[in-house]
């Protein structure tokens, strides 16, 4: 698929990642310990019922340049154990809220790198969990690991505590671009970790996880890297655009000293490996997410049953309100979002006083729900259907309209460049389309106004 230069250019503009919607800078301070209890309690009886669990590890060997995850190096050990106390002591007071009888469906370790402390505290939390709450069947028990500190004990205590998915942060094969953005390569050979993990488990599923975008990356360079993935077979692949927000992240800002690679070669890239990956069989997810058919999420995308959350996407099964722990973690739940404080000393001490250590909620009004439906609905399956939002909410068409601020003009472009057809109250996003999703969400979005320094660049 080529994309002309001048679509690129018109398409490439900052809009939102809509990982949620209203997006996290739209959140509000401010959170009365009374008014957090009641908004936990509430989703007791919210849809979707299960429980999934997100729990941020803040802590990195060291930082790479590129990153835009809320990460810290790790300065002293015992700080690690101050932060899985007060990570404990969080979790059991959330857990006092939230009704027994309800089922653990996922849980998922981010970061930061949750395998570069100790494996005994991740065993710790995750034991905390299993004697708290019973699990569905064939739960999804996901940990986000940088391949440079894994080794075969660490995986084998990770298998040992029940996980079952496994996602690498390879981002590059090539060693000299890893270490121009400060980064260690894997310590094991990464085909090898993924064939002890399948042996031990065939069960486990493995990603990779991939960025374009990073200075001395080429077309040749991403593709290489792309075909020696491919001869792993991860069950799911990500190729993440390099998001550039070094008004949000400071130590980007050497990326740019180091030059990086304009958008044009950005797209090519994305468009080559997306190539290469298809005609080797991966089925595309979203924009960025490549998975083998025989995967949950290849079927539920041709059943048009693809969800979101924070940590990615999941399939109907597996989907449950998001409860978060951990510093800058973001909980989601039917009524809204709640995020806790971003630094390290402070979430630590408001815990130890026995408090919530929530910073930011968002609490969503019946409109709202209905602006997130319809650009989740779009984020995952490419497609919308506004009769089918008024019937399920039933409101009318117009109605549907006004809450969104949505007007057929707003299409024009869109559907003159062929990036989607609009027939019947229905929009079907074409492949080319699908690249620029998230610029048709953004006219759903009625607070979305185009603003630099916002949000990263589409491409
Ligand atoms: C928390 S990290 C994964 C675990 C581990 N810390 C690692 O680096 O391997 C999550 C993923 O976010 C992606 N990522 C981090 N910073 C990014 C950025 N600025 N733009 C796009 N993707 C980014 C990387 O691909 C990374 O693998
Ligand atoms: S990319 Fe991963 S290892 Fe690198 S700083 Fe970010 S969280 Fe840490």
């Amino acid at each position: 698929m080529k994309v002309d230069k001048k679509i690129l250019e018109k398409y490439n503009i900052p809009v939102p990642r809509y990982t949620s919607y209203p997006p996290a800078n739209h959140f509000k301070e401010g959170f009365a310990e009374s008014e957090y209890v009641q908004f936990i309690e509430q989703s007791n009886n919210q849809e979707p019922n299960h429980i999934a669990l997100y729990i941020h590890i803040p802590f990195c060997k060291k930082i790479c340049f590129y990153c835009g995850c809320n990460a810290c190096t790790i300065k002293e050990e015992q700080l690690i154990e101050e932060y899985i106390k007060a990570l404990k002591k969080e979790i059991i007071k959330v857990f006092g809220s939230l009704d027994k009888n309800r089922k653990v469906s996922q849980i998922h370790y981010g970061g930061g790198t949750p395998n570069a402390i100790d494996v005994k505290y991740i065993e710790e939390i995750n034991n905390l969990i299993f004697n708290e709450f019973s699990l569905i069947e064939n739960p999804e028990i996901a940990i986000e690991c940088n391949p440079a500190q894994l080794d075969y004990d660490y995986i084998d205590r990770l298998l040992g505590a029940k996980f079952n998915r496994f996602s690498l942060g390879i981002q590059d094969f090539n060693t000299e671009i890893l270490k121009s953005v400060n980064r260690s390569p894997s310590a094991l050979p990464v085909n090898e970790i993924v064939s002890y993990l399948k042996k031990k488990n065939p069960l486990v599923a493995v990603n990779l996880d991939f960025i374009y975008g990073l200075p001395g990356q080429n077309v040749d360079g991403f593709l290489k890297t792309i075909n020696q993935a491919i001869k792993i077979k991860p069950d799911r692949l990500v190729t993440f655009s390099y998001a550039h927000v070094p008004w949000l992240k400071k130590h980007q800002i050497i990326l740019e000293k180091k030059g990086l690679p304009s958008s044009e070669l950005k797209m090519e890239m994305f468009l080559s490996a997306r190539e290469l990956l298809l005609e080797s069989g991966y089925l595309p997810v979203g924009l960025d997410h490549y998975v083998l058919p025989k995967d949950e999420l290849g079927q539920a995308l041709n059943q048009n049953s693809l969800h979101r959350n924070f940590q990615g996407y999941c399939t109907k099964r597996t989907t449950g309100q998001v409860y978060a722990f951990g510093v800058s973690s973001i909980s989601q739940l039917e009524n809204g979002y709640a995020q806790n404080v971003k630094e390290l000393d402070i979430y630590i001490e408001t815990v130890n006083k026995g408090k919530f250590p929530v910073e930011k909620r968002m609490l969503l009004t019946k409109d709202q729900i209905i602006v997130r439906d319809i650009i989740n609905e779009l984020m995952c399956n490419n497609q919308l259907d506004l009769s089918k939002i008024a019937e399920k909410y039933q409101i009318n068409i117009d109605a549907v309209e006004k809450i969104t601020g949505f007007n057929e003009n707003k299409l024009k472009n869109f559907i003159s460049d062929d990036l989607m057809t609009f027939i019947d109250n229905k929009i079907e996003v074409s492949g080319k389309g699908s690249l620029f999703i998230r610029n048709i969400a953004a006219t759903f979005d009625p607070e979305y106004i185009e603003q630099e320094n916002k949000y990263s660049k589409t491409v």
